[in-house]
């Protein structure tokens, strides 16, 4: 991957090291990385210093729904539920839908050219797609994504981590980016997670809704507001069926048809998410708080995953933060899986919830299971 300017790559640094605590002295930094790359089961040379605390810092951020809405009443009229019963148990009012034949890679152009426009650059290094439901099980749909934006021969890729996706994508793309390999990268949440649900389950119908959202990173410094500091990241496979579409993949292929037409659909056992969703987020966004150095109570806003009032706002109690700096953007788009970050993010910006300086906490959990989180310093950027 080249550098689309000509930034000297720094000496010596490794490719995933992130942002270490502000105020970290040398030897603090040099353990935290033995620590690091002991876990990774390798170990290089490493020369860090305060000259090289390269980031990757948010330079732009995008956003796009499809136009078309439906409401919980919409909802009422082809499913056996009720606009009290959705809204009193996850928070949700409406949601954005695709119209046919709208697939994720458009919605993801549409941010991720808003993000682009929003940062004030034409060209990328590097494009990272986080979804769940790519225009097509093979190939990914980041190249596609990449080519309607102008990016042909740029690497895209997508990463496949359901909810927690925008985490798993930001993590990487800064990687890429601290390691000197970019200087500028797309990093776009997309989804038509509508497309999986299937139309008969009242349960996932009245959860999900189509979004895209996407921010630009760039190479920076640590202490700038905007860096992305540790992302911490986390999974369990264990619990891969709580969240789940059973047919479609080499699993079921390789045992032959699907048993049943509900498994070419989203299923997810809600209940027993709720109470994994809420601890491992809140596990994951204590860490990065420490790595922050921040407390609680300095948090301006927590902007966890949009999955259900519910959550966030146990999310909230257990974190010490108090409900009035949630962002909440699930009552106007309902879970958007992997795009639900930065949407809520674009969101809070336009309605001045986020401010430049805004000590801004990010948490998500999703299937897998997968969960991560992250602490940012808001920078001085227009949502488009
Ligand atoms: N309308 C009316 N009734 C309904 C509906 C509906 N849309 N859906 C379910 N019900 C009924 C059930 O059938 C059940 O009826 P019963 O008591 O007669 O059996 C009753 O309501 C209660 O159902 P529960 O599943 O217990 O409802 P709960 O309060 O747990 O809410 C929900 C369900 C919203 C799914 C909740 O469990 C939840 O939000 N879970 C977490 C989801 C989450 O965090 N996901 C994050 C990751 S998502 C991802 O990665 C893609």
């Amino acid at each position: 991957m080249k550098p689309s300017t000509s930034r000297p790559r720094p000496s010596g640094l490794v490719c995933a090291y992130r942002k270490l605590p502000r105020g970290a002295g040398r030897e603090e930094q040099s353990s935290i990385l033995v620590a690091l790359f002991g876990k990774l089961g390798y170990m290089r040379t490493l020369e860090v210093s305060a000259a090289d605390a390269r980031s990757a810092v948010v330079c732009g951020l995008g956003a796009w729904l499809p136009p078309r809405i439906v409401t919980n009443d919409e909802l009422a009229t082809r499913l056996d539920t009720s606009d009290e019963w959705i809204r009193t148990r996850t928070g949700i009012q409406t949601r954005h839908i695709v119209s046919p034949g709208m697939p994720t890679s458009y919605l993801a152009a549409e941010a991720g050219a808003r993000a682009m426009e929003s940062a004030g650059v034409k060209d990328v290094d590097a494009l990272v797609l986080a979804t769940t439901t790519p225009d097509r099980p093979c190939p990914a749909s980041a190249p596609r994504v990449a080519h309607r934006l102008g990016l042909t021969g740029r690497p895209a890729f997508d990463v496949s981590a359901v909810c927690t996706g925008f985490l798993y994508a930001l993590s990487v793309a800064a990687g890429l980016i601290v390691s000197g390999a970019a200087e500028h990268i797309l990093v776009i949440g997309a989804e038509a997670f509508s497309t999986i649900i299937d139309p008969h389950d009242r349960t996932s119908g009245v959860l999900f809704g189509d979004g895209a959202g996407a921010v630009v990173l760039r190479a920076g410094d640590h202490q700038e507001p905007g860096a992305i500091g540790w992302v911490e990241l986390g999974s369990d496979g264990s619990l891969d069926d709580i969240i789940t579409v059973r047919a479609g993949g080499s699993e079921q292929r390789s045992a032959g048809a699907p048993q049943s037409p509900a498994d070419s659909y989203f299923s997810m056992r809600g209940q027993e998410v709720f109470p994994h969703a809420v601890r491992r987020m809140a596990e994951a966004a204590t860490t990065a708080l420490a790595h922050a150095r921040w407390r609680p109570d300095e948090v301006d806003r927590l902007v966890g995953h949009q999955a259900n009032l519910r959550i966030l706002h146990a999310l909230s109690e257990r974190m010490h933060i108090p409900r009035e700096r949630l962002v909440v953007h699930l009552d106007r788009v309902g879970n958007t899986a992997a795009a639900s970050i930065p949407l809520a993010l674009a969101h809070a910006q336009s309605t001045g919830e986020l401010f430049p300086g805004a000590r801004v906490l990010l948490a998500a959990f999703g299937g897998g299971a997968t969960w991560g989180a992250t602490a940012v310093t808001w920078p001085d950027i227009k949502a488009l």
